[in-house]
């Protein structure tokens, strides 16, 4: 087995969504606190998979997370549980310290303590798998090449600053203890059973429903996009090969700026689903307020990966948006399950 927490979120989902595709893989305990953005209609097709076990609970209960580890003897643990996005850690960071620092700290500690109770040849083969951000690196500015694996750690955002303190965490306790550990930081990722509060899921959404589309400031801040069908290739690629104690930025060599991606979509949709005017998407556009300490540019470097683990994305951001945005039009029901009234709720308080 291994064990996945947060497995029903974006990210989690798509990995362990993709890891069950392949029959000879072993089984996933999946543990997941179901916060908002935790999502059991994404797992749907699994709901006759025995290889995948879901338990609902947090990576901050220790009883829980050792009876989970001493039942199931995981070969490996894979944490993508995270508080994960920037403006809800702007209005309450203390949930984002809560998981991503003291979580983090109770798995690694329960990890730790199982990883000693193994026989020889399980604790060799064993892993820890620290998911996180190219966030905790900072803002570049045009000019700057993008973030190495070597850049210092500069998080300006609740958000990074709570995934910053985790990795030193997980680095820590490779040095120290020996714990065998690897880390990825990976930038912007976008694809299905994405969140709607997230740049590209909110404007599709928005798009259709006949919404405004809010880009914050003057839109020309610059992420690197990455389909999370390829994120979840590289993980895999370095839970197989990476060397221990290692940190590999993950990325998809596509610097964007926001109003650059919101007007592809908007393309994309005019052909897809034309409005009924007949005029295009790109008119409910505006800018709104920015977001306060806003990074301005993030561009990963992801040639270690690619050189030590022979890593590459597939898709191109043209065939990956493609897919993502058709991905949401033939996907009415997993998207009427998450716009629930804390969806609501939250779109008031954030764009009034
Ligand atoms: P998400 O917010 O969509 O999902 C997070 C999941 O974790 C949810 O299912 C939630 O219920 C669960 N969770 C939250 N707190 C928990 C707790 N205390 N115990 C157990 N489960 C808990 O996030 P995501 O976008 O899928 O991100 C997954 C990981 O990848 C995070 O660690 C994030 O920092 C990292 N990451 C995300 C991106 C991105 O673009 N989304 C990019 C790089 C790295
Ligand atoms: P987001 O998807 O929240 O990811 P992150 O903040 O982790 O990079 O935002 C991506 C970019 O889009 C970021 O520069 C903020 C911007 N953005 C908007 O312009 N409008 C919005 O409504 C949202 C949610 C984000």
């Amino acid at each position: 087995m291994i064990l996945v927490t947060g497995g029903a979120g974006f990210i989690g989902g798509n990995f362990v969504l993709d890891w069950l595709k392949v029959p000879e893989n072993e089984g996933i305990i999946n543990l997941d606190k179901l916060t908002y953005a935790g999502n059991l209609a994404t797992l749907d097709s699994l709901k006759k998979d025995q290889r995948h076990i879901f338990i609902h609970g947090d990576i901050g209960n220790q009883a829980l997370v050792t009876k989970l580890l001493n039942d199931y003897q995981p070969r490996a643990i894979i944490n993508f549980a995270a508080e994960s996005h920037v403006d809800r850690s702007i209005h309450g960071p203390a949930e984002f310290v809560n998981t991503n620092i003291v979580g983090t700290f109770n798995l690694l500690e329960c990890a730790r303590k199982y990883w000693n109770s193994l026989q020889e040849k399980a604790k060799v083969n064993f892993r820890f798998h620290h998911i996180s951000t190219d966030e905790v690196y900072g803002s570049l500015s045009a000019t700057d090449p993008a973030f190495t694996e070597t850049n210092p750690y500069e998080p300006n955002s609740p958000y990074s600053a709570s995934k910053a303190a985790s990795d030193h965490l997980v680095r820590a306790w490779f040095h120290t203890y020996g714990f065998p550990v690897v880390r990825t930081n990976c930038s912007n990722n976008y694809g299905p059973y994405h969140f709607p509060e997230k740049l590209i899921p909110l404007v599709i959404l928005n798009a259709l429903n006949d919404k405004l589309l809010p880009i914050y400031g003057d839109g020309q801040q610059i992420r690197d996009w990455l389909y999370v069908g390829d994120h979840c290739s590289a993980i895999r690629e370095v839970l197989t090969k990476g060397k221990l104690g290692e940190t590999y930025n993950i990325g998809g060599w596509n610097e964007q700026a926001n109003i650059d991606v919101v007007k592809t979509i908007c393309r994309i949709l005019d052909k897809l689903k034309p409005r009924a005017d007949g005029q295009s998407y790109d008119q409910q556009i505006t800018f709104v307020k920015d977001r306060p300490g806003h990074d301005r540019r993030y561009a990963i470097d992801a040639s270690k990966v690619e050189r030590e683990l022979g890593w590459r994305p597939a898709e191109t951001f043209d065939s990956g948006i493609r897919k993502t945005v058709q991905w949401y039009l033939d996907n009415p029901v997993w998207i009427e399950g998450v716009v629930s009234g804390s969806y609501r709720d939250w779109l008031q308080k954030q764009y009034n």
